[in-house]
């Protein structure tokens, strides 16, 4: 990316809490606009990783980035009080993970709020990009006036709009800024930071809850759209029509959009599974119906089922088959694994006695920390390891590597060219005439 536009002020100094995929993007594209800026993490690990220009997460582009500002505009540090004392302006970007009955756990937002009341050196802007729910922004100015009656702060809502994969792009090319404040102070600093040169786009400038509530908004928009598109899959699927063309059919509207229109096993990642559970909560606790999200989880939940339906259709016998897996990762162009349909199909055909090939691009190691090689379980180097005496592929993350396979070369590995694709990957009737039993999502 290039630097900023060099006529802006860059008077603050940030700091950003929570070395994550969005605490370390928005930390290092802050730092090649030219700000100075200190990212800290409690896991000191990962700040030993970053000091030496490594990136313990995979996001393209990202580690380039860091390289580029580390030591002249971007600091890592271990340390709470360096961060909150030296930091004008503080992005919270910790993570809030789902507790089990759907609910955020909000522990590591309220231990941030403590460290800040404790190295407060004069006035601090705290700005939530973490994903919070409603009322969040009061409860850390709560905790922060409990421990320090006197600090001087405003808090600020900026959700974040990344995709794991684009992070980077997204966020120096974001459809809009979202800031919600409560003081001229907070606007106005926001503003500066927010500016028209560095970022060209609407900004949507509003109270702290309204920025709070846009983030849930849009999330559980677009995973009800993909559940939408999944439901549908499944009557296409019955009806003998093509999923992906009724997508284009209906996206070419621009009321509807093609975007989040693609048929497959469902959504998961950090961020969809958790902020529609998380909505629905709040929901409940005002006692309004949310029965369109839990609908749109539901059908989210039974992709699962849809895809195994397939294998079993696939294969009649899964007992003792070899299944090559493709795709680990929750999407493409991410190692992060957290929620995604693969790891829920490997556990049930794990059930079913079948003995897994495993192949990722990039997940494979944090795929190894739940699912350890043994003798169900292998990882394959490449694809071609992959499919070596396998009697079936299935498609779980449609990684670019994938499309791209010499199919005729991958035909002659396997016992039975049998493919199961939970991402419609391939066309439909040049696998076919290459002699594979094909089952897409959605399609006759
Ligand atoms: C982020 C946001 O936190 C989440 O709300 C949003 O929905 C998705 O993006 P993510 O960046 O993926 O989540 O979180 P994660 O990758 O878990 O990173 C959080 C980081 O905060 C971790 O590196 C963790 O070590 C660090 N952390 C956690 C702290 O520094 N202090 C804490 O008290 C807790
Ligand atoms: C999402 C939001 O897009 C982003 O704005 C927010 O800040 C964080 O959550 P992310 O979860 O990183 O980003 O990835 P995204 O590209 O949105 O995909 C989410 C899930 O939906 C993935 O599992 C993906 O496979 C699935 N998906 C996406 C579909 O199944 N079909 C689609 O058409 C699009």
């Amino acid at each position: 990316m290039s630097a900023g536009d060099s006529m802006v002020k860059r008077n603050y100094k940030l700091g950003v809490v929570g070395a994550g995929y969005v605490g370390l993007t928005t930390a290092s594209a802050f730092a090649d606009l030219g700000y100075r800026v200190i990212c800290y993490d409690s896991d000191k690990n990962k700040i030993e990783l970053l000091r030496r220009g490594k990136s313990h997460i995979y996001e393209p582009g990202i580690e380039e980035l860091i390289q580029k500002n580390y030591g002249k505009t971007l600091f890592f540090s271990d340390s709470p009080a360096e961060v909150y004392s030296e930091s004008d302006v503080i992005f919270v970007c910790v993570g809030t993970p789902s507790l089990p009955d759907g609910r955020p756990d909000l522990s590591y937002i309220e231990a941030c709020a403590i460290e800040i009341s404790k190295y407060l050196n004069g006035y601090k802007l705290i700005v939530e990009k973490s994903t919070v729910p409603i009322r969040t922004a009061e409860w850390i100015e709560r905790t922060i006036k409990l421990y320090n009656p006197s600090a001087d702060f405003d808090i600020a809502s900026n959700p974040e709009f990344l995709r794991e994969g684009t992070a980077i792009r997204d966020f120096f090319k974001p459809d809009r800024i979202v800031i919600g404040m409560s003081s001229e102070r907070a606007k106005k600093i926001l503003l500066e930071i927010y500016n028209e040169k560095d970022f060209v786009c609407p900004k949507v400038v509003t109270d702290v809850k309204t920025a709070e509530v846009i983030k849930h908004a849009s999330n559980s928009f677009l995973a009800l759209k993909i559940s939408y598109i999944n439901m549908i899959a499944d009557f296409c699927e019955k009806v003998g029509v093509d999923v992906d063309k009724v997508a284009e059919g209906i996206g070419l509207d621009k009321r509807i959009g093609t975007a989040f229109l693609k048929a497959g096993i469902g959504w998961g990642g950090s961020c969809f599974p958790k902020d529609v559970k998380a909505f629905i909560k709040m929901g409940e606790e005002v006692q309004v119906d949310f029965s369109l999200l839990k609908v749109a989880h539901d059908i989210n939940e039974r992709r699962i089922a849809v895809i195994l339906d397939k294998i079993k259709k696939a294969l009649w016998v899964v007992k003792g088959k070899v299944i090559a897996i493709w795709g680990l990762a929750f999407k493409p162009d991410t190692d992060d694994i957290r929620e995604a349909p693969a790891l829920k199909i490997i556990s049930e055909l794990l059930k079913e006695g079948a003995k897994l090939n495993l192949y990722d691009p990039k997940a494979m190691e944090n795929t190894k920390q739940i699912f350890p090689e043994s003798e169900s379980i292998r990882y394959a180097e490449n694809l071609e390891k992959s499919v070596t005496g396998a009697h079936a592929i299935v498609i779980a993350t449609e990684w670019g590597e994938f499309k791209s396979a010499d199919l005729r070369k991958i035909r002659e590995l396997m016992i039975t060219p049998i493919i199961i694709d939970g991402r419609n990957i391939f066309e439909p009737a040049k696998v076919r005439e290459l002699g594979y039993l094909y089952f897409p999502i959605g399609k006759p």
